[in-house]
């Protein structure tokens, strides 16, 4: 286990070291092959996790079955808090895109250290409160943006996670599918495809399976606006 990515969580963020070794210590591994359901939308669930490594997609299904994918997390990011603090049936399924391992932390046991640690609840309404920002700007983007504008964003947003710069640009393997990219920007995957082939072709992107390298990061923050 990484514990210094464990440790960019925002449950650890307000932490000193001997508490964080504690809070690290109350947690139990978790590991999920590529394709692995972690629960579904709609379980019940006793536990949040934080990724130490790989990356897992947060899904929802509609009534006529369509999916749409809220987000991509990878190390470092947590899950599974919402079904503690509201409680009630899980709000996504949450299923591994490469494999991955996790730490899980019993909510009973959240609750433990939420009553003798305050630290441990700011660190977490941090990541609620820059959730609800982000949402929000998801929700203006889906009245206001283009779905270039939305890819363009999405691209940004998984090169700010999963991105490393190299000489010829920013290197971004997402490990999506196409039709995962279009869930993500929640349009239909001929429109992102498009979108996608016409950054390629203005020379802002290169495409590679399940990977993007961003070589023109300014003109995408422009389209992204
Ligand atoms: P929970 O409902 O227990 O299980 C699914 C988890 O997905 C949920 O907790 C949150 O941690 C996470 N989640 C739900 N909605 C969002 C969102 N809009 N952005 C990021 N994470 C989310």
């Amino acid at each position: 286990m990484d514990a210094a990515v464990l440790r960019q969580a925002p449950l650890f963020s307000q932490l000193d070291d001997e508490a964080a070794d504690a809070l690290a210590a109350s947690m139990t591994e978790n590991r999920l092959r590529r394709g692995q359901v972690l629960f579904h939308e709609g379980d019940s669930g006793d536990r949040l996790f934080v990724v130490v490594e790989g990356k897992v997609k947060l899904g929802r299904t509609s009534a006529d079955g369509r999916e749409n994918l809220i987000a991509v997390l990878g190390p470092g990011q947590m899950f599974g808090e919402l079904s503690l603090f509201d409680p009630g049936p899980r709000s996504a399924t949450v299923t591994a895109v490469t494999d991955a391992s996790m730490m899980s932390l019993t909510h009973d046991e959240l609750l433990r250290w939420l009553a003798g640690r305050p630290e441990v609840a700011r660190g977490l309404l941090l990541q609620l409160a820059s959730r609800l920002r982000k949402v929000s700007d998801v929700v203006a983007d889906l009245v206001f943006s283009d779905v270039p504008g939305r890819v363009a964003k999405a691209l940004l947003d998984l090169a700010s996670r999963f991105g490393r710069t190299a000489d010829d640009g920013v290197h971004v393997h997402h490990d999506l599918t196409q039709e995962e990219l279009a869930q993500l920007v929640g349009a239909s995957r001929e429109t992102v495809n498009k979108a996608l082939a016409d950054f390629a072709s203005r020379g802002w992107v290169r495409l590679e399976p399940r990977s993007v390298v961003l070589l023109d990061v300014e003109r995408l923050q422009r389209r992204a606006r």
